[in-house]
């Protein structure tokens, strides 16, 4: 007799736990081999390009933990392994770094590639589709509009407000009355407000403390999107929002916004009232032909606009014209405007804040050379105190050299990525980048190539005499970018850079306690000091009228 034992199908939880297991992982895998066969190529081509080895899956995205100077400094590393290119993955994305000047040249002097990468996205809750951002057409348009809003003409029109400003600033700097302190948070509030008052037309009277919150919401805002390119938990929006810095967000695109708006409004009303600030014709033949001759690494399309410039007579400042073609109703909406208004405040302040840093800290330790530009000073201005005006910032010629020099050394904007919009094939080795690449121009790494800087790691303002720029090559020296989508501000900020400089050099002995060796880099965004930017003053005999 045989008896049958009927046993009880129902599977344990650790079973269906592990089928669970069993199947999640096969279809991981599954989806793996997918992408990676539908990725044949990409990937064949990505194999070429030379780069540090990373685990699988993640790729190389431990390098791009920790502090912001930590993953600098690694990034250095690398930099120094690979020259002039280097390949990491992150998780799935490949991005290559270039820096030879014959390969950037590529890029940036290219209409191809003008689209900017993935990474630009967390720009957009503040500066929207602005002209940093935006592609296509929409960029076309409002380049083109945005363009002569820094004609020559225009910048000259704003020497009594850097003047003004600059005299502010060293008003303020002077209560630090000897001691040790960081330069930038000065930079950054003077900066602020000459955009303001300048680009915005919003007088300091206007300003009041609205002006004030704005400058600090701006220098935080640009704190909290520093962040989210370091720390790659604050990347995904959704985890972002749900930390302080995505509440603190909020607040500070409100204050942001809401002066935006408020300024918008005021100007508004005034351009209907009838009262428009056109800026008249001032800049002499002799002035344009000094200023518009051509500095060969820096030349760009905003050169072309000031020669072939048929003589416009009545030029608009920034916002005013901004308004102006809103109301004509064709061209800009309010919101673009509002978006453009962000992008300038952001890409005018914190690259000149780092810049305008960099260059006293360099007068701090180069003595020799900042006695050299106060010895030009001192030719230019005498015994006088009166404020710089435009011919003088044509004299600087030295104080400019040593301005540029510490642009090569430590760029303000230290690497610019666009996604590649087909596939490219590098002038210097031959190497096919796969079209989709995030690809970024190392401008750090360019600005230290020994083959077009000898000795580069010395500062050296001589490397800019226009005998020796006319031998490097174009792509070696672009710390504004170069090309169709260069740096539409850059004239602005070298005029208004001259003016606070040179006022804070008449005014002040700069000091530094500390070697450049020592300082510690932080390169997210914006290259800065993790250290801060530390100087001491000792004031000059005489002190410089506004
Ligand atoms: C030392 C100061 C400055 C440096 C080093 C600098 C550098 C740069 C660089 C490298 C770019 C290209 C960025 C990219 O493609 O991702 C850029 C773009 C831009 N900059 Fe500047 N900049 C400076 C000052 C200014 C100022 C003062 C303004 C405006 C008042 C300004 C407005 C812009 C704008 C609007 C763009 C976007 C241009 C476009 O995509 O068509 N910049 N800048």
């Amino acid at each position: 007799m045989s008896v049958t034992v009927e046993t009880a199908t129902v599977e344990s939880p650790a079973s269906s736990i592990s089928t669970f297991m069993v199947l999640l992982v096969s279809a991981v895998a599954l989806f793996f081999a997918y992408w990676k066969i539908s990725r044949r190529r990409f990937l064949q081509l990505a194999e070429k390009i030379p780069g540090p080895k990373g685990y699988p899956i993640i790729g190389n995205a431990l390098d791009f933990l920790g502090s912001s100077s930590q993953v600098t400094d690694r990034m250095i590393q690398i930099g120094f392994q690979f020259t002039t290119i280097a390949k990491v993955w992150i998780l799935h994305k490949l991005v290559v770094f270039i820096a030879d000047p014959r390969d950037i040249e590529l890029i940036l002097g290219n209409s191809t590639h003008l689209e900017k990468s993935e990474e630009y996205r967390f720009f957009k809750p503040w500066l929207g589709d602005g002209l940093l951002i935006s592609s296509g057409q929409k960029w076309k348009s409002h380049r083109k509009l945005i363009a002569p809003t820094f004609h020559l003409n225009v910048l000259k029109s704003f020497v009594d407000l850097f003047n003004a400003n600059s005299r502010a600033v060293c008003d303020k700097m002077a209560k630090e009355n000897g001691r040790t302190f960081d330069c930038h948070d000065y930079m950054s509030e003077c900066t602020v407000e000459v955009l303001l008052e300048t680009a915005m037309g919003v007088s300091k009277k206007t300003q009041n403390k609205s002006g004030f919150e704005y400058a600090m919401a701006v220098m935080k805002m640009c704190n909290i999107l520093h962040l989210r390119h370091s720390k790659v938990w604050l990347r995904p929006d959704w985890l972002f929002n749900l930390t302080k810095y995505g509440k603190e967000q909020v607040d500070l695109l409100d204050v942001i916004h809401g002066l935006t708006k408020k300024v918008i409004k005021n100007k508004k009303e005034i351009i209907s009232s009838g009262t428009k600030k056109y800026i008249e014709e001032s800049v002499t033949q002799e002035e344009k032909a000094i200023a518009s001759t051509p500095v060969k690494g820096l030349r760009d399309d905003l050169d072309e606009q000031d020669e072939n410039d048929v003589g416009q007579k009545k030029r608009l400042a920034f916002l005013d014209l901004m308004i102006e073609s809103a109301q004509n109703g064709v061209v800009l909406t309010d919101e673009e405007i509002k978006e453009e208004v962000g992008t300038i405040m952001f890409e005018g302040h914190d690259t000149t804040a780092a810049g305008s840093s960099f260059f006293l800290c360099l007068m701090g330790i180069h003595q020799k050379y900042q006695d050299m530009c106060v010895q030009e000073l001192n030719q230019i201005f005498g015994d006088s105190d009166r404020p710089a005006t435009f011919a003088d910032t044509l004299e600087m010629k030295f104080l400019e050299r040593c301005l540029l020099e510490a642009l090569r050394m430590y760029p303000p904007v230290p690497v610019i990525a666009r996604k590649l919009a087909e596939d490219l094939t590098l002038a210097s080795t031959g190497v096919v980048i796969p079209q989709g690449t995030t690809i970024v121009v190392s401008t750090v790494k360019t600005h230290r190539l020994e083959e077009h800087w000898p000795n580069p790691d010395v500062y050296d303002p001589d490397n800019h005499l226009p005998e020796k720029a006319a031998e490097r090559h174009y792509y070696s020296f672009v710390p504004f970018s170069a090309g169709p989508r260069s740096c539409v501000g850059r004239k602005y900020a070298l005029l208004k850079l001259k003016i606070i400089l040179s006022t804070i050099l008449r005014n002040f002995k700069v000091h530094s306690d500390i070697s450049e060796d020592e300082f510690k880099l932080q390169g997210d965004i914006i290259l800065k000091r993790a250290d801060g930017f530390m100087i001491r003053l000792e004031p000059r005999k005489k002190t410089v009228a506004a």
